[in-house]
């Protein structure tokens, strides 16, 4: 049986690649070790809760104590580091949390499987340390050309100078110590349990409450969309089979502009909700600091090498998760009470 160590596994994708997991391999034990932050949340994982194969703790990638206990206790095969700081806008405003969970965390796990694993010539077989980052690291395009894995880091904002900084550790216990390692490098994932804090589910929320749907700047920034599920099946086919110590990409080839996004949802949710979600509730506000006007990913090396390929195209995903918000209205309540009203105040204050 392999044994898993999930990190921020009760957080978007985190949520996701569990069941995903649990969904796809019979004969496995996940650890999902996850601090709930504002960010994670138990109910994402209710699915799941009566199943024997996952074990939730609650706590901290960053306290020594707890993951080393973990170690002992259960002897992973494998540890995948979702756990993170995410949201771009927050890292502007509150720097210093990124830098202890997405710097400090991910040395802290990597230390404790060093420990495990190495006694100090060799590495037990079968181990790997997966890294989740993100395209951000690579910092911005102009109008052509792709992020490939052997592209320059140069991270922009706070949160992906955290992220970059991150996968050099994750390199440098590569280099140093012969770390089996992965790290996989994907863009901007849509789908269920996302955070409204970030782009697609704020502007589901607001639009269905007839709210202003804040872009930023002229909208004509560009991301590069993916499923989430297509994310996770890349996950597990690098943990699986990547080649220890290698960089892999992960995209579809999906860049939008974020104006189309908010068109594209407003159309959808017009006709499924109310004519009265449209384009009037569009309001250009104040642009992010620093905002990188594109990203793009070249996927061709996990596809080449592993196989891997997205399955959901964007006009069926975009679909799938607006409905996933109708249908679990309760979720968004839940989440888009107390803090997040605050959050929501301090953050578009100036903006609207
Ligand atoms: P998220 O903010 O939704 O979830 C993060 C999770 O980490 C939450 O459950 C939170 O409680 C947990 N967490 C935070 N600090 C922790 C700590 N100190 N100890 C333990 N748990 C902690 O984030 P997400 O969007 O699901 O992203 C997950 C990972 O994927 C991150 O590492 C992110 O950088 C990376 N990533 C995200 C995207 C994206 O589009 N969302 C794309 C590429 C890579
Ligand atoms: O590229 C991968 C990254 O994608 C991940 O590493 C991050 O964790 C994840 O948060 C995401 O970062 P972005 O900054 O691209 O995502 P966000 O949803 O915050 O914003 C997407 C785009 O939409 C970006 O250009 C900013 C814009 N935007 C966002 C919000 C929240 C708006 O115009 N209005 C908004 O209210």
């Amino acid at each position: 049986m392999k044994k898993y160590l999930v990190t921020g596994g009760a957080g978007f994708i985190g949520s996701n690649f569990v069941m995903y997991m649990l969904k796809k391999h019979d004969d496995i034990l996940i650890v999902n070790l996850d601090k709930l932050t504002y960010a994670g949340n138990l109910e994402n994982l209710k699915s799941i809760e009566n199943d024997k194969r996952h074990i939730f703790v609650q706590g901290d990638i960053c306290d020594k104590n707890l993951v080393r206990k973990l170690f002992a206790e259960y002897g992973f095969d494998y540890v995948i580091n979702f756990a993170a700081e995410s949201h771009v806008d927050r890292s502007i405003t509150n720097p210093e949390i990124f830098v202890t969970t997405n710097v400090l965390g991910t040395v802290n796990l990597l230390q404790c499987a060093k420990e495990a694993w190495y006694d100090g010539e060799k590495w037990a077989e079968g181990k790997k340390y997966l890294q989740v980052s993100t395209d951000e690291v690579y910092g911005a395009l102009g109008e052509t050309g792709f992020f490939t894995e052997t592209t320059p880091l140069n991270p922009h904002s706070p949160y992906s100078a955290s992220k970059a900084s991150a996968d050099m550790y994750v390199q440098a216990f590569r280099d140093t110590y012969k770390m089996p390692v992965n790290i996989t490098r994907c863009s901007n994932n849509y789908g269920p349990y996302q955070f409204p804090e970030k782009l697609i589910p704020l502007m589901i929320n607001n639009a269905k409450q007839l709210k202003s749907l804040p872009v930023y700047g002229d909208g004509m920034q560009i991301r590069d969309w993916l499923y989430v599920e297509d994310h996770c099946k890349a996950i597990d086919m690098v943990c699986s089979g990547g080649k220890l110590g290698e960089v892999y990409n992960v995209g579809g080839h999906n860049e939008r502009p974020n104006i189309f996004i908010v068109k594209k949802i407003i159309e959808i949710l017009s006709d499924k909700v109310s004519p009265e979600i449209n384009e009037s509730l569009i309001k250009h506000v104040e642009d992010r600091k620093g905002h990188d006007r594109r990203y793009g990913i070249d996927p061709e090396k996990i596809k080449n090498d592993l196989g891997w390929y997205p399955e959901t195209p964007f006009e069926k995903g975009i679909v799938l998760t607006i409905n996933w918000y109708l249908e679990n209205e309760e979720w968004m309540n839940r989440v888009t009470s107390g803090a997040y009203r605050d959050y929501y105040k301090e953050m578009y204050k100036n903006r609207m």
